[in-house]
């Protein structure tokens, strides 16, 4: 017998995202953003995001069932992200999951959101090899993880970022830039024009509280970067923008990507994951290529669509514990915004 229809549910930031996953396979997906809303404020304002899920999330899971050439009563069983993300909005979308739940007699399974961004790769690649070293980058989380079992084992840290996450500094040094947010794709865009040499940028490689190697630290680049366009706007007209954008991008890319491949090499892992929205930048994405090769390492990486926040990442983990047998979550279950992993 095949195992339930998961519908996953995905609300922690400014993307309300729905999916449908049965045994591993991704039957549908949709997703709204309110991405614009936030753009004249330069980052995701919290009460704004919630509201955006009350009107999005109903029509979501809609058209996410219609991709699939499913009706609601197809359904067997409803996940939804916990946490880690702003407040307000976990709850519209832990509320939406807690009543179709209700309504349909089934299980609901409370998902962490990285849990969702480690399984968005099973999609379309298969199941994670037993273990594998995960690179998350996104807006909120930059960590080098060690996974097993993605349903039953606890995710091992091997390093987090001390400061800011890489998503967030490709945020913060875009708008000191002038260039549109969400900076990380206008950076990507505009570094295509420039030269990665042109500025030699730092390459922060902090050591993490008890000294081992796979901590990050961006907020040493992210200054340097802000000086960088301060000091040329003073000196002269023109900001040379693209090669700007090209090094700061590099020391990005140049950084996570050798941290990730020590991380390998270190733990004895064949098998590097990089996941979240900073995996859609086409440098991170080019020398993470380069490096895996050269070390002999299987690297995985998911389409664009599946590297930022989406429901179906959550419906994948739904599926993994549905089928590994987990518990599921009480109905009074609620939010954990900062949740640890
Ligand atoms: O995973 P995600 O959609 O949301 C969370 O933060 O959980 O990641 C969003 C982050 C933003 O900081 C955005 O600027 C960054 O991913 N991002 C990129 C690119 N596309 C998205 N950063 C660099 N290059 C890109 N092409
Ligand atoms: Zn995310």
């Amino acid at each position: 017998m095949s195992s339930p229809v998961v519908l996953g549910i995905e609300s922690s930031c400014d993307e309300t995202g729905a999916g449908l996953v049965r045994d591993g396979r991704l039957l549908g997906s949709a997703l709204a953003s309110s991405m614009d809303e936030h753009a004249r404020f330069g980052g995701v304002v919290p009460e704004v995001a919630a509201r955006a899920h009350v009107h999005a999330l109903m029509p979501v899971v809609r058209r996410a069932l219609d991709e699939a050439g499913l009706r609601a009563r197809d359904i067997g069983a409803v996940a939804v992200t916990t946490g880690p993300g702003l407040s307000g909005a976990l709850q519209v979308g832990l509320a939406g999951a807690k009543g179709l739940a209700y309504a349909l007699g089934v299980p609901l399974y409370g998902v962490h959101h990285l849990a969702g961004h480690v399984a968005a790769d099973t999609l379309v690649h298969g199941p994670l090899p037993d273990p594998c070293v995960v690179l998350i980058v996104s807006g909120g989380h930059t960590s080098l993880l060690l996974v097993r079992d993605l349903a039953r084992d606890p995710i091992v840290h091997l390093g987090d970022t001390l400061d800011d996450a890489a998503g967030e500094c490709f945020d913060k040094v875009a708008r000191v830039f002038g260039l549109p947010y969400p900076g990380g794709p206008a950076m990507d865009r505009t570094a295509r024009e420039g030269d990665p040499r042109a500025v030699p940028f730092p390459r922060p490689l902090a050591t993490g509280p008890s000294g081992h190697r796979f901590a990050f630290s961006f907020s040493g680049l992210k200054t340097a970067a802000a000086r960088w366009a301060e000091h040329h706007r003073a000196a002269g007209p023109a900001l040379p923008l693209a090669d700007g954008a090209a090094s700061f991008q590099e020391a990005v890319a140049d950084v996570l990507t050798r941290k990730a491949v020590a991380a390998c090499t270190e733990h004895g892992v064949s098998t590097l994951v990089v996941v979240g929205g900073v995996a859609a930048n086409s440098r991170v994405r080019s020398l993470a290529e380069e490096r895996c090769a050269a070390a002999g390492i299987a690297l995985r990486v998911p389409p664009l669509r599946l590297c930022t926040d989406n429901g179906a990442m959550i419906a994948a983990v739904g599926d993994l514990l549905v089928r590994a047998g987990a518990a599921p979550a009480p109905l009074e279950v609620s939010v954990d915004p900062s949740a640890p992993l």
